[in-house]
């Protein structure tokens, strides 16, 4: 039997194309085993929305090339789709697979395969203009997460100055509806209780298929599958909340409590340089909008520092605002220069060791914002779907996303229970399964 292993690199999309893409090569007889392992096949899904992203795809690359000199490697993922020729110069890589390829993966490895390992790479990596279509990738069905995550939509057109992604992804392009309803059926018939949906751009579901159609109905339809718990937007933009969303998050009645509404900045004037098409004003008035059609509702964004021009007194109002909005939960980045975007060549550039510091400030204030959310649930009782273990105990979220974890069977996974928040630990809250025995 072929061997082939995989290493995925960056966002939930590309997570979930790897899983995928690992379930077309099982279907084909192969079988699947750890990066670490000697394999026939190393696939590595890369990604490039930081310098960093593209740093460690490269790594992974040699370090798949070390373990097996004569493996066919296949480089798929953003970092391939924007620098393909520099990727294909990296020893060892013999077929470089564009986004909207992966669903052939199987197939152009396998005439790679049969190829003479000193020709050229294949380079199979569209331009943005053609990427025209939204190719589903089957959906997975060996994940243990009992958790699923569907993407509906794929690429963004609204090129922020700092964001290589528009060019990596292509432009919007979206699942037809009726597939949507179907996958999410299927998947609820395998036993899901929760589909988180994601995309590039969520929020512009739609917009390609028909003027009329958004993601409110998506949520519309969805609302009515009596077996699907729980239904969670993975991003929404504050600029996509429309008036039809919200209705649709008002009416629905099994979508989370918990919206991750990236801000980017608590500052207007770097808003303004970002290209984003708000300012701080009216991302507040979105999230008391939100905060007033559902119960407890959780927070959480995107917030990158030391973006060009950003000044101490800048990052000051950062930092206020993020208090004032009490986000339950911040990913910080530190702002990377992508070529080809406009910001790269912002003056005012702000040297690495300001961003750390920016970074560490902030991270610091954001794990302080989660425990005092957490807080307020401490001697209550949540609804916990559990979805992984860890050690002895049993790990999973809330509908507003607490991560809780409390001692229980591993029978209790894929299972939303009923649980007494007790104490809270870290990033995480230990709890009580009512019923349970609690202890060892
Ligand atoms: N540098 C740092 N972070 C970035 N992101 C996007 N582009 C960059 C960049 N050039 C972050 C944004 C986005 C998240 C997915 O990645 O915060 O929301
Ligand atoms: Fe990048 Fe902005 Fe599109 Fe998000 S909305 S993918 S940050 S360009």
């Amino acid at each position: 039997m072929n061997k082939v292993a995989f290493m995925t690199l960056g966002c939930k999309v590309n997570q979930d194309e790897t899983e995928s893409m690992m379930d077309l090569f099982k279907k084909s007889g192969y079988q699947v085993v750890d990066f670490d392992d000697k394999s026939d096949i190393y696939v590595i899904n890369t990604c490039t929305v930081t310098q960093v992203g593209s740093k460690k795809s490269r790594q992974m690359i040699r370090r798949a090339h070390r373990l097996n000199p004569d493996a066919l490697i296949v480089v798929t993922g953003c970092y391939s789709q924007t620098a393909s020729e520099e990727v294909a110069k990296i020893p060892g890589v013999r077929l470089i697979v564009g986004n909207d390829q992966k669903h052939n993966i199987v197939k152009l490895s396998e005439e790679a395969l049969n190829k003479r390992k000193d020709e050229k790479p294949k380079i199979l990596v569209s331009q943005r203009h053609e990427l025209t279509e939204f190719h589903s990738l089957p959906i997975a069905t060996n994940r243990q997460r009992h958790r699923a995550t569907l993407k509906i939509q794929e690429g963004c057109d609204n090129f922020c100055t700092y964001c290589i992604v528009p060019y990596a992804r292509g432009p919007i392009r979206s699942k037809p509806l009726k597939d949507v309803v179907e996958d999410c059926k299927q998947l609820v018939k395998e036993g899901y209780r929760e589909i988180v949906l994601t995309g590039i751009h969520l929020g512009s579901y739609g917009k390609d298929l028909s003027e009329s159609l958004s993601l409110a109905d998506v949520v519309n339809s969805l609302s009515e599958l009596s077996d699907l718990k729980r239904l969670r937007l993975s991003s929404i933009e504050p600029t996509d909340f429309s008036v039809e969303l919200l209705t649709a998050i008002k009416n629905s009645n099994n979508i989370c409590n918990h919206f991750h509404v990236p801000l980017q900045n608590g500052c207007d004037k770097i808003l303004d340089l970002m290209g984003r098409k708000y300012n701080t004003a009216y991302y507040e008035k979105v999230i008391e909008t939100l905060r007033s059609l559902k119960k407890d509702v959780a927070i959480t964004t995107d917030i990158m520092v030391g973006f060009p021009g950003e000044t101490e007194e800048d990052f000051n109002k950062t930092l206020e605002f993020v208090q004032k909005i009490q986000f339950s939960g911040i990913h910080v980045f530190k702002y990377s220069p992508r070529e080809g975007t406009p910001a790269s060549s912002f003056p005012n550039q702000v040297p690495n060791s300001i961003k750390d510091k920016r970074s560490d400030i902030l991270t610091k204030k954001a794990l302080e914002l989660k425990q005092q959310f957490n807080q307020l649930f401490l001697g209550k009782e949540v609804d916990v779907l559990f979805e992984k273990a860890v050690d002895d105990q049993i790990e999973g979220h809330t509908t507003n996303y607490i991560v809780v974890q409390a001692y229980g069977r591993k029978e209790l996974l894929g299972s939303i229970l009923p649980v007494e928040l007790l104490e809270i630990r870290g990033e995480s809250v230990f709890g009580r399964i009512k019923g349970e025995f609690n202890g060892r």
